[in-house]
């Protein structure tokens, strides 16, 4: 098989098991974050069939949602890898973005080791800011029962991974605690720029919010 051969089979499945999956974790985000990832690898440079696998499984079975397990996910994306015979360092590599990727809370650092990881993290990253980045927010706000907002109760900068994961804030709280620290923590200078405008637009959003809940605009 081929690497576009193995591409295809990996999107395939991934399309297929997260078709309509309803917290922003669904398969157009996968698609877009190949997309994004592809976007900055052209300036950047890098391998693009670890981009585009990783891209694709790295979050294949993230942590939040199997108990606070970071080594599920790796293992899943071994398996499907294994089965389409990746060559073995191919696999390591991409399993071990699958493994660091995530955002664990503001005083956690997740430094990526490799250029494909540093475009991949980027890429995940872009998509949880501007208008789609707002619009996943709320979709997993909802389905972890998150008011949109309480004025009385402010954001924590959270320190460790269990802090963020078992906090009961608000998903306008969580543009504080993660979507206004992206822009700083982008590892490529792509990466940079284009959060710089999604930052913009989320930080214009919360603005209007605030002006229409206190009736003030
Ligand atoms: P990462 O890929 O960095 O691990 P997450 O899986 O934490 O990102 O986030 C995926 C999407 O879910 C993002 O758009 C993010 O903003 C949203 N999300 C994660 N945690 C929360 C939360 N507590 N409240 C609202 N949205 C959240
Ligand atoms: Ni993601």
């Amino acid at each position: 098989m081929d690497q576009t051969a193995i591409t295809d089979s990996i999107a395939a499945q991934m399309r297929a098991k997260f078709d309509r999956e309803p917290t922003g974790h669904d398969w157009w985000h996968l698609h877009r974050v190949r997309q994004l990832a592809n976007r900055v690898l052209e300036s950047e440079g890098g391998d693009p069939f670890v981009v585009d696998l990783a891209a694709l499984l790295h979050d294949v079975a993230d942590w939040k949602f199997h108990d606070g397990d970071e080594s599920v996910g790796p293992a899943k994306a071994r398996e499907i890898m294994e089965a389409l015979n990746v060559p073995a360092p191919v696999v390591f590599h991409v399993c071990d973005i699958v493994a660091t990727i995530s955002y664990k809370g503001a005083g956690v650092a997740t430094p990526m080791k490799t250029l494909e990881g540093k475009i991949v993290q980027d890429a995940d990253r872009l998509d949880a800011l501007g208008a789609i980045g707002i619009a996943r927010a709320f979709a997993y706000g909802g389905h972890m029962n998150r008011p949109l907002f309480d004025p009385e109760k402010p954001p924590t900068l959270h320190q460790d991974k269990d802090a963020y994961k078992h906090d009961k804030g608000t998903t306008l709280n969580h543009f504080h605690e993660k979507l206004l620290l992206l822009k700083d923590r982008m590892n490529t200078e792509t990466g940079k720029q284009i959060a710089q405008q999604r930052h913009d637009f989320i930080r214009q959003y919360i603005e209007q919010f605030l002006h229409e809940w206190n009736g003030t605009d």
